[in-house]
């Protein structure tokens, strides 16, 4: 299976002419690496500029952030309606800094259902705000798993992404140990399986498991080989030329 990559680039960079080239970096350092797909988040106003500028197709593009409802009076938002119809294939829900602006694990939820609708793949964020000494992380993913996947069909499981990124190690120096996020990924299969453990035809494939949170051209390749993942969200190292150069590299 091939390796991903989300590069979500935030609010960054500043120009069009910075993005032409922030993309052109990561599709020639992609377009080198057969084992690996990937997925470019830009800043919403840069998308359908980038999209129709690049022939290729070995780059995929995805919003940052929709809503689900169709229209209607949402000051600077858009739809995920709107995503679709720019040609994006992904969309990232629930991403910290968006449950930060009070992004609610119902509203999630609704995302993940209306996206899965339009025909969208939907990267869902999840990930406890800190981590104690007696596992208490653990009830918080788990919490919000079962949350995600209540209205998702058993035939639609597999197209759901799981983003694991822990908020500690979002904008963080280091992310997490690669061995812990090794017993992460175990569990977050766990948990989504027990979620249609009732009824009669458990998903065969589970979801993508991604990981998230201060990943670099120096943890990466660590994280690849211990870390149990299908592939990362990265912010910061998608972000420069140079850094989403490396980084891929560092992928091969
Ligand atoms: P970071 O962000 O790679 O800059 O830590 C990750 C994310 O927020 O998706």
């Amino acid at each position: 299976m091939k390796t991903m990559l989300v590069a979500n680039w935030k609010m960054n960079p500043v120009t069009l002419s910075d993005a032409y080239a922030l993309f052109d970096a990561t599709r020639k350092s992609a377009e080198k690496n057969k084992n690996l797909s990937v997925v470019v988040a830009p800043p919403t106003l840069f998308i359908n500029a980038l999209r129709t500028r690049y022939k290729g197709k070995k780059v995929q593009f995805g919003a940052q952030h929709a809503r689900g409802e169709e229209g209607g009076s949402h000051t600077g938002d858009i739809s995920l309606r709107q995503v679709k119809g720019i040609g994006c294939q992904y969309v990232i829900i629930g991403h910290a800094e968006r449950r930060a602006l009070g992004e609610t694990d119902d509203e999630v939820r609704a995302k993940v259902s209306a996206a899965l609708m339009l025909g969208l793949i939907p990267i869902v964020c999840i990930g406890e705000k800190t981590r104690g000494s007696h596992g208490e992380h653990f009830d918080v993913v788990r919490a919000q798993l079962k949350s995600v996947f209540m209205d998702v069909p058993t035939p639609k499981v597999n197209k759901v992404i799981v983003a694991y990124e822990p908020v500690w190690a979002i904008g963080a120096p280091a992310p997490m140990q690669p061995r812990d996020m090794h017993e992460m990924s175990i569990f977050i299969r766990k948990v989504i399986t027990e979620c249609y453990e009732t009824e009669l035809k458990v998903p065969r494939v589970i979801p993508t498991v991604l990981y998230g949170g201060a990943v670099d051209s120096t943890n990466v390749h660590e994280m690849q080989t211990l870390g149990e993942v299908a592939g990362f969200l990265v912010g910061r190292a998608s972000t420069t030329p140079d850094s989403i150069r490396v980084l891929i590299q560092a992928l091969t």
